[in-house]
């Protein structure tokens, strides 16, 4: 542990450590005077909990950043992102579409997209067009370790100090992909797990087996304690479908009976209802939402709800999704990830706001295109861009 924890070294902010710290001014003075307040919140959260000083004063800024700005419901700062519109500091990035499995959830499973991985230069050349890079999402439709190229890109980012988050399947996660997350400091990685028994897990996702992926699951955790380390926070997602929403409340039980330590399992309500998967297609009722927070507290398990999961939608003049731009295997870039698992990147391309292999990001973000998308929804109108919005809906 560094020496400064808990001396006070570092008690005050000097203005070279704010600097330092921040990477530098920001060039709008509203959003540097609400920055510099954030690194304060940072310096103290740095010294009081170990966790964060292992992790360095520069990476609890960017956790204390995005815990502030990542879809607020503040009005200030919802109205300041509106209308200031600060370059992204957060990104999704698809690094492949390939993937082993057929889960009959998935869009991977009917489309005719092909199995395209995203190269090594291609994935510098976007991540270097964000120089205040603080959190980056790099899973797309796929699996990212079928990609040769994915370990050295997550690197590349960790080598940034850049908060990773990954989705899973842990069909490929073994003991070997396993330590090198927890050594790399991988922030925070979803387990795609969407059933508690065997038999309706393999049903679902069809092409994997439920051995070997808990197996790996139990892995990663052994290599979090034999190394001391709290990162990767590991959490459970489960896509609650028509054939599994029985098993919601168990799900819990099964997890605590792994032995594993979660930081939270989500429930997610499929994003889209598109012909293939309409069968499966269900809301969550209250009564079972409430059993499964029942069953959370007793076990102590924290469960968290997607954004897809109230039925009463907020209005589209609150959405955030906007500022994390997320960038296909093709250099496609769309608003957000909401927009995914509908099977049609015909209309998504079609809807697109530019590609990032053809233009600047910086043109594409300043250009007529998302110029146009954010007056619309600060208006409370959906753009062509978002009349899809499986979240938000337009304001009364
Ligand atoms: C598309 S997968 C890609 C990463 C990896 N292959 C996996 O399954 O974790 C990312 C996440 O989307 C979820 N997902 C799959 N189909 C979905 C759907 N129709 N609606 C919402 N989420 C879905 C998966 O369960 C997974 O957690
Ligand atoms: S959910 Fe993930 S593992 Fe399953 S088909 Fe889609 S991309 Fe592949
Ligand atoms: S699709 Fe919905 S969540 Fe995404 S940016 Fe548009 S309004 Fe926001």
């Amino acid at each position: 542990m560094p020496k400064q924890m808990g001396d006070g070294v570092l008690n005050s902010l000097t203005p070279a450590l704010d600097l330092a710290m921040r990477g530098g001014d920001n060039p709008d003075q509203e959003i540097n005077e609400l920055e510099k307040r954030i690194a304060q919140g940072a310096l103290q959260r740095f010294e009081m909990n170990p966790v964060f000083t292992d992790k360095g004063l520069r990476w609890t800024y960017y956790w204390t950043h995005f815990n502030v700005f990542w879809m607020s419901k503040d009005p200030k700062i919802i109205d300041l992102l509106y209308t200031k519109a600060p370059y992204p500091q957060y990104i999704e990035v698809e690094t492949t579409t390939a993937c082993n499995l057929k889960c009959r959830i998935c869009e991977h499973t009917y489309w005719d997209e092909p199995n395209v991985h995203m190269t090594f230069p291609q994935f510098k050349h976007i991540v270097d067009q964000f120089p205040s890079l603080k959190w980056i999402g790099m899973t797309g439709i796929g699996e990212a370790w079928t990609n040769p190229e994915f370990e050295r890109m997550l690197r590349y980012v960790k080598g940034k100090g850049i908060y990773v988050e990954l989705y899973d399947s842990f069909f490929y996660t073994d003991d070997e992909k396993a330590r090198l997350q927890v050594k790399l400091g991988v922030e925070k990685i979803f387990v795609s797990l969407d059933a508690a028994t065997k038999e309706t897990y393999e049903s679902i996702r069809v092409g994997s087996n439920w051995d070997l992926v808990t197996g790996n699951i139990v892995k990663l955790d052994k290599w979090k304690k034999r190394l001391h380390k709290y990162f990767p926070e590991l959490c459970f997602h489960f896509i609650v479908t028509n054939d599994n929403i029985h098993e919601m409340v168990d799900y819990l039980d099964m997890i605590r009976e792994l032995g594993v330590d979660v930081h939270f399992v989500q429930f997610t309500r499929m994003l889209h209802d598109f012909p293939e998967v309409k069968d499966q297609f269900v809301e969550i009722p209250e009564d079972i939402k409430e059993a499964v927070l029942k069953r959370g507290q007793e076990l102590g398990i924290q469960v968290g709800w997607n954004a897809t999961v109230p039925q009463h939608k907020p209005p589209a003049s609150t959405c955030l999704a906007w500022w994390m731009p997320f960038v296909f295997v093709d250099g496609t870039v769309i608003p957000c990830c909401a927009l995914n698992e509908q099977n049609d990147r015909r209309w998504q391309r079609g809807t697109s706001l530019g590609n990032i292999f053809e233009k600047p990001f910086r043109e594409i973000w300043w250009g007529p295109e998302y110029t146009e998308m954010r007056r619309a929804l600060h208006a409370g109108e959906f753009p062509r861009n978002c009349d899809r919005c499986p979240i938000y809906e337009v304001d009364e």
